[in-house]
């Protein structure tokens, strides 16, 4: 009997092709996920699950998967799985990390251009139908080029944004728990700073860390503070690493100029106050989201799968001490 594997949810057909020659599919093909207790009933008798980041993946649901023993996330990210819970219960559990560093590091850019020039604003504006006329201090926004960019988490998407800062001959600040060399330090063209540092110098603050027990709220109202009131702060990482309420007072206040919002602390529900500004640009969690990334992370997620059903190493294993262990 082939083994059981669930996907929670709709993903790029290729990645079913991967698994189909593997396992047995229960496929919820849908955009809408499944409740908590729905995720109980599919994953009891499953071998393998599909997961993505919307579904939160605990210890009651490892539990009524007895049988687990691979949870594929599709995303880089894995803070809806408790980790802890699966490396206990010897689940192996994989993400989807690299193939979607330059996409992401490209919206983070993004963002950080239309928040700095107002661009949906200005798009905004125009399509009201009230411009008029051509004036000399219409949606004057902020430089980008030869103005310094702090990143806060050298990961592999901090680095991409370092690599685009240069060839807007920014200077690049960036503080992250582990300091990189000083020879990557010059390949990079990036200096090592304080976090206040950081937070005090940056024209532009682009936020890479992921989201545990350090970093929520790691951006709260004392950090926004510090921070310059020509300012542009870009979140692509976790809603919860920003404090938006926090946020809604500083961009209210002016105390910094704008913010490019990728996501966000309660997904979908996005704080109301920010939905009413306008030097704020914000998209619904789009980071990774070109067709061919996309594909890549949901194959990528049916490899992993299918190399723990078939007893080899899974290429992305978030705990590989479960493998260690001998486990899979
Ligand atoms: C991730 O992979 O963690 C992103 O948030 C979605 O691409």
């Amino acid at each position: 009997m082939k083994p059981g594997i669930l996907v929670t949810r709709h993903v790029f057909p290729e990645a079913v092709s991967i698994l189909e020659p593997v396992g047995d599919i229960q496929y919820n093909d849908s955009a809408t996920g499944l409740s908590a207790a729905e995720l109980r009933a599919a994953v009891a008798g499953k071998q393998a699950v599909v997961c993505q980041l919307t579904d939160k993946i605990d210890a009651d649901f490892m539990d009524a998967g007895s049988d687990l023993k691979v949870i594929s996330n599709v995303a880089v990210g894995f803070d809806n799985i408790d980790i802890p819970a699966a490396t206990e219960r010897g689940i192996v559990v994989t993400n989807t990390p690299g193939v979607l560093t330059d996409t992401t590091a490209d919206l983070a850019f993004t963002l950080l251009m239309a928040a700095a020039r107002r661009i949906t604003e200005a798009e905004r504006f125009l399509r009201s139908g009230d411009w008029h006329q051509w004036e000399i201090d219409m949606m004057v926004g902020h430089d980008i080029h030869k103005h310094t960019l702090g990143i806060l988490g050298l990961g592999r998407i901090g680095q991409g944004m370092a690599k685009r800062a240069s060839g807007f001959d920014m200077r690049v600040i960036y503080h992250d728990m582990n300091r990189a060399t000083p020879e990557e330090e010059e390949a990079w063209g990036i200096e090592y700073v304080d976090k206040e540092t950081l937070f005090r110098d940056s024209d532009f603050l682009s936020i890479h860390v992921p989201l545990n027990e350090h970093t929520r709220h790691i951006v709260g109202a004392a950090e926004l503070e510090l921070m310059k009131p020509t300012a542009v702060l870009v979140n692509t990482a976790r809603g919860p690493v920003v404090d938006e309420k926090a946020l809604a007072d500083a961009l209210e206040s002016g105390s910094i100029a704008s913010a490019g919002l990728d996501v966000f602390e309660e997904e979908p529900v996005v704080e109301p106050r920010l939905l009413k500004l306008e030097n704020i640009v914000m998209v619904p969690h789009i980071g990774s989201a070109s067709i061919k990334t996309r594909t890549r992370m949901c194959t990528m997620a049916a490899e992993n799968t299918a190399a723990v059903l078939q007893g080899e190493r899974p290429p992305n294993p978030v705990n590989p001490e479960v493998l260690q262990g001998g486990a899979v």
